[in-house]
């Protein structure tokens, strides 16, 4: 398109976000429910009844964690407070998650169905969408969405004729990764700097403005609606033991067929890899950089919380990348993100980026790899939040595989106790 000069207006929309495109629907993807059906299904099966379903689907939260759906729903509505919040966290960050985004485009209506059931659930009155700042070319649509609910009676005062009021607000971020963490979101929410608050209490108990909130990821919205229709029986005969239903996956790197992919629980890496058209495969980040580097000797192991878990990312790498090119990026990417606020984070994960960058760049000497994996446990093991505490599993995962290519990166000539340069020149 560039060599023929087509102008930009008329280039084909596949070109944009050509992951956008949806490869493989399951359960979910496959047969989305019509407006309203979800709460009308949970209304004539009864709002308790509702939440025995989901809790009988076995859904866990689809952001990366699994906590059970149905225990955090239950929590907030035993609180004993009567004001209660519904949000749903679409600050989509982690590299290589894009399904949030996707279902946001195609499938809102049915997110809404969800949170909107959830506030039925619990007995909230108010919603948040926390968008991703990087969507902003969402919100339009977004908002339309929730008008077209609110004429149909499914938002706003007296939904579906009974005494439940419930509305919804979408609030956009801007470009903290760090506000996809629960409780940085919330801070983000109520006006101040996206800061992480110490868990627990959690925010079933004290969320916004300290009242008793639901956060959920878009793709447990997403699932608890369609459950509030088809029963928990029809999610759970799918999955494995400890990881039930399907789950939504973001593909992407070097494969043929980016885009994305629904697989029951269970299924294993080389499937995934099979469909997308991955070749000469070195290996696939998985749960994003928070995530696995799964090499490609671990081809046969199972996405499923009992193994690999992930909110959604699937990075396929092929064996012309370098494994220390991979850690070096994700690692800069943490450095960048740290929000500041404690010291092993803020100070550790520039440490690990100094740390890498001298041996990436060849001026490491023997017993560099040694410091950089002591930063690294130093971070995980200090450090305030998530972000901090799974900056260095990057370098972790990659170094547990490759010692080797850390260890080649090292200078040949070094000055340790003992050394013979005469020797060694010779
Ligand atoms: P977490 O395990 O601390 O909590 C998970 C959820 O369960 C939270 O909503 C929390 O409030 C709730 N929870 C946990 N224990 C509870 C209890 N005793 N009572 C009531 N509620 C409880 O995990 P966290 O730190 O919230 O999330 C980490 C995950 O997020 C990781 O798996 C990571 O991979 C993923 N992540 C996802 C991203 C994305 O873009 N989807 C971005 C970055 C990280
Ligand atoms: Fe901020 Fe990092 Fe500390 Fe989390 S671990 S509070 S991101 S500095």
């Amino acid at each position: 398109l560039i060599e023929r000069q087509v102008p930009l207006a008329e280039w084909p929309s596949e070109f944009f976000h050509a992951e956008d495109n949806i490869r493989k629907p399951g359960l979910l993807l496959g047969q989305p429910i019509a407006q309203g059906e979800g709460l009308k299904a949970a209304y004539a099966r009864g709002l308790n009844q509702t939440l025995a379903e989901i809790d009988a689907s076995g859904l866990r939260g689809r952001g990366g964690a699994g906590f059970k759906t149905a225990a955090k729903w239950r929590f907030c509505a035993e609180e004993a407070e009567s004001e209660r919040y519904v949000v749903c966290n679409a600050d989509e960050g982690e590299p290589g998650t894009f399904k949030d985004r996707v279902l946001l485009n195609a499938f809102a209506d049915q997110v809404f169905e969800g949170m909107t059931l959830c506030a039925a659930i619990v007995g909230a009155q108010h919603g948040f969408l926390y968008l991703r700042g990087e969507y902003l070319h969402l919100y339009d649509k977004l908002q339309t969405i929730l008008a077209h609910r609110r004429e149909a009676g499914l938002l706003g005062r007296g939904i579906l004729g009974r005494n439940f009021d419930f509305d919804i607000e979408i609030r956009l971020g801007a470009g903290a990764y760090i506000c996809g963490e629960e409780s940085a979101l919330i801070e983000s929410l109520e006006g101040k700097s996206g800061i992480p608050r110490n868990r627990p209490p959690y925010p079933v108990t004290h969320g916004y403005l300290d009242k008793p909130t639901v956060v959920n990821n878009v793709e447990s919205f997403f699932a608890a609606a369609a459950i509030a229709v088809h029963g928990g029986g029809w999610f759970a005969a799918h999955g494995t033991g400890k990881s039930k239903g399907t789950k939504i996956l973001s593909v992407s790197g070097d494969c043929a067929r980016p885009g994305i992919y629904e697989y029951p629980f269970g299924t294993p890496v080389r499937t995934i890899l099979d469909d997308c058209g991955a070749e000469d495969v070195l290996g696939a980040q998985i749960g994003g950089p928070s995530g696995t580097f799964v090499s490609n000797r671990e081809f046969d192991r199972l996405l499923a919380f009992e193994d690999l878990a992930t909110g959604g990312s699937f990075i396929v790498f092929d064996n012309r990348r370098n494994i220390l090119d991979i850690a070096r990026n994700f690692t800069h990417f943490f450095a960048h993100e740290s929000c500041g606020f404690c010291t092993p984070c803020r100070v550790g994960t520039s440490l690990l980026r100094k740390q890498l960058d001298k041996i990436y760049d060849g001026h490491g000497s023997a017993g560099d790899v040694a410091v950089l994996d002591e930063i690294c446990r130093l971070v995980k093991t200090y450090s305030h939040c998530g972000l901090g505490q799974t900056a260095a599993n990057p370098v972790l995962t990659t170094l547990a595989r490759y010692p080797e290519t850390y260890e080649s990166r090292l200078k040949k000539i070094s000055y340790e106790p003992g050394f013979d340069l005469d020797a060694e020149l010779e």
